[in-house]
């Protein structure tokens, strides 16, 4: 178990286009992988990319699963996705709450994309194809947008929206989102 600490919004390693990953099933990989979990679920959040932790390779995981504290938040497979692209099915943009854990306590409005396609390679170098809609294309955006070196912030239409989560909701129960 590898918790790894998690870069925040000014460090350089978050604005780089990182680079894809061209071997499979190596030690690199799978340690890189555990790190990845061990650090999403430490911090409790939806998704993590590997930039996050410093290193800049074009790697997201991601997963919800239903928790009966959030009855609102959709699950979301368990998934590592590698060397992703995306294409738009629905050009409609929905505009939500978002927070990342680079940028911790604090959460803004961002549009989204309500349907898209991802593919990518998983652990192994298999293909991975899938249509998703909702949280989970909302999900898989901002964790691509990682590796392009975009936070979230850099999406946002209207900078009113961004704040602290405490003062943004001084009562709630906050859901996980990253
Ligand atoms: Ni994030």
């Amino acid at each position: 178990m590898s918790v790894k600490e998690v870069l925040r919004m000014g460090n350089p390693i978050l604005a780089q286009i990182a680079e894809p990953v061209e071997e499979f099933n190596t030690p690199w990989l799978e340690t890189l992988l555990e790190d990845m979990f061990d650090t999403m679920a430490a911090r409790d959040g939806a998704g993590l990319a590997a930039p996050q932790i410093g290193v800049s390779r074009r790697v997201v995981i991601f997963g919800v699963q239903a928790n009966p504290r959030y009855p609102e938040v959709e699950e979301v497979p368990t998934t590592v996705l590698i060397n992703p692209v995306i294409t738009v099915l629905d050009d409609s943009l929905e505009e939500d709450w978002e927070g990342c854990l680079s940028l911790p306590g604090l959460r803004g409005r961002v549009p989204r994309f309500r349907r898209i396609r991802y593919a990518g390679l998983d652990q192994n170098g298999n293909p991975i194809e899938r249509t998703a809609e909702g949280f989970h294309a909302r999900v898989v955006q901002h964790e691509v947008d990682h590796l392009d070196g975009i936070l979230y912030p850099q999406r946002m239409r209207d900078l009113r929206s961004f704040g602290y989560e405490q003062e943004l909701f001084p009562e709630a129960d906050i859901s996980p989102l990253e």
